[in-house]
């Protein structure tokens, strides 16, 4: 990353190198930018206006990925007293990885996210700060929690917001009205050891699940129009957003994701089982020998993808693994036959519904299968720091952090 970084404050134009910025910010506002050339000027006179006499230091950070617009100079010119940066950044480009960028030249106690276009009222920044200073880990600019609210959102706009908003509410701590907002704070020693990736638009929603925000408080904000330039959360950006949710899913709930794809490893198994047989069937072979051959052939075939797949960063001995995992999917097949057994037994009158019975045992044993794969067949590297498998990581599945450097999803 070759950014150039200049400030408003230090003789204009000249580059100041990283972390020179202030003395001892408490505040850093990190501000992305793509082509607001046209409100910049006004939301730099209003932070200022908003901060200075509230003894609250404060640095600003406009991390601008080269606008055509001419947004870097024109905050450059902007004098305000409180000191500006302009990082023009080249690439990778995107929201997040402009704000994930600034935390990196951030020397605040806090770091502030807002936009540029003054849908996010500067006059608010002071109760985000009181509220971290009394004791929230993450603060929101909300629109969405008592007293906050939007101006001219269409209706589409709204339920969109809304339909995102419900989806992620697993991941988040719950009362939080306003995950999705773009305007938030939070302390910068909690990116620290964050494991934190730039994913398109929904940097907020991002930190706070990372960070393992528990208190979050909500400032009620209104989110007003724009005035100027146009908003980029297009559709390619809601689809990135559902991608970004499942990420979140799997680092969030390891175990769930873990099941998934287990479940889709299973249903690999059964194809080949079921394919295998009408082959061995139709080429003659005995039924007891033909079950044997494709029964041992998804279980090895389960075994492998298993071991690739789902817990790629708990990579064992494979002999040694593979011999658990025969016993895990045994243990699984007793408890199938057991249960299916044991309701076809337990309810005489409803024996038409056998298939039902079926379904049960296939799903507790699938449970206990998973259970044991995970817990017995497959437990070896999962504590060992610094083993391979370890280094791999559920989500990376064997790529390096550095080639995981990609436009649009890199970590911070
Ligand atoms: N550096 C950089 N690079 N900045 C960008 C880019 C980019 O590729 N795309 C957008 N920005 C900047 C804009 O210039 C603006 O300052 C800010 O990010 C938000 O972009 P908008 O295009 O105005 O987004 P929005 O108003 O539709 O969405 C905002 O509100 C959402 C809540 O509904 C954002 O704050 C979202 O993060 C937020 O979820
Ligand atoms: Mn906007």
């Amino acid at each position: 990353m070759k950014a150039t970084v200049t400030s408003s404050v230090a003789a204009t134009g000249r580059t100041a190198s990283h972390r020179t910025a202030s003395r001892s910010a408490q505040l850093s506002i990190v501000i992305p930018t793509y082509n607001e050339a046209q409100t910049l000027p006004l939301l730099l006179q209003r932070i200022e206006a908003a901060v200075v006499g509230k003894n609250i230091p404060t640095e600003i950070w406009v991390m601008d990925d080269r606008s055509p617009d001419g947004t870097a100079d024109v905050a450059r010119r902007c004098a305000t007293r409180v000191p500006v940066r302009v990082v023009e950044r080249d690439g990778p480009w995107g929201l997040a990885a402009a704000v994930a960028e600034g935390f990196r030249y951030a020397t605040g106690e806090f770091v502030l996210v807002m936009d540029a276009d003054l849908q996010h009222p500067p006059e608010a920044i002071p109760a985000l700060v009181r509220a971290m200073h009394e004791g929230a880990d993450f603060v929101i600019g909300s629109r969405y929690t008592q007293g906050g609210s939007v101006r001219r959102f269409g209706f589409l706009r709204k339920l969109n917001s809304w339909g995102a908003t419900w989806l992620a509410r697993p991941l988040i701590p719950p009362g939080v009205h306003d995950p999705m907002s773009g305007f938030f704070c939070l302390r910068r020693s909690s990116l620290e050891n964050a494991d934190i990736r730039a994913v398109g638009f929904k940097i907020g929603l991002e930190l706070l699940v990372k960070t393992r925000a528990q208190r979050v408080v909500e400032v009620p904000i209104t989110f007003g129009a724009r005035h100027a330039g146009v908003s980029k959360l297009g559709a390619r950006e809601q689809f990135r957003y559902l991608r970004h949710l499942l990420g979140l899913y799997a680092w969030r709930f390891p175990a769930a994701g873990q099941f998934a794809r287990f479940c889709a490893v299973g249903a690999c198994g059964m194809t080949l089982d079921l394919g295998l047989m009408a082959a061995l069937m139709s080429g003659g072979v005995q039924f007891a020998a033909a079950r044997a051959w494709s029964v041992l052939a998804a279980m090895t075939l389960n075994f492998f993808l298993n071991r690739r797949y789902t817990f790629p960063d708990r990579r064992g001995p494979v002999a040694s693994q593979f011999l658990r995992f025969t016993g895990a999917c045994a243990t699984g097949l007793v408890v199938n036959w057991g249960l299916s057994s044991a309701l076809y037994a337990a309810f005489p009158a409803r024996r038409g519904l056998y298939p039902l019975m079926c379904a049960a045992g296939i799903a507790a044993g699938t449970f206990i299968n998973f259970f044991f794969s995970r817990s017995y067949a497959f437990a070896d590297a999962a504590a060992r720091p610094g083993s391979k498998g370890a280094q791999d990581g559920a989500d990376g599945a064997g790529v390096k952090p550095d080639q995981r450097k990609r436009e649009g999803d890199q970590l911070i």
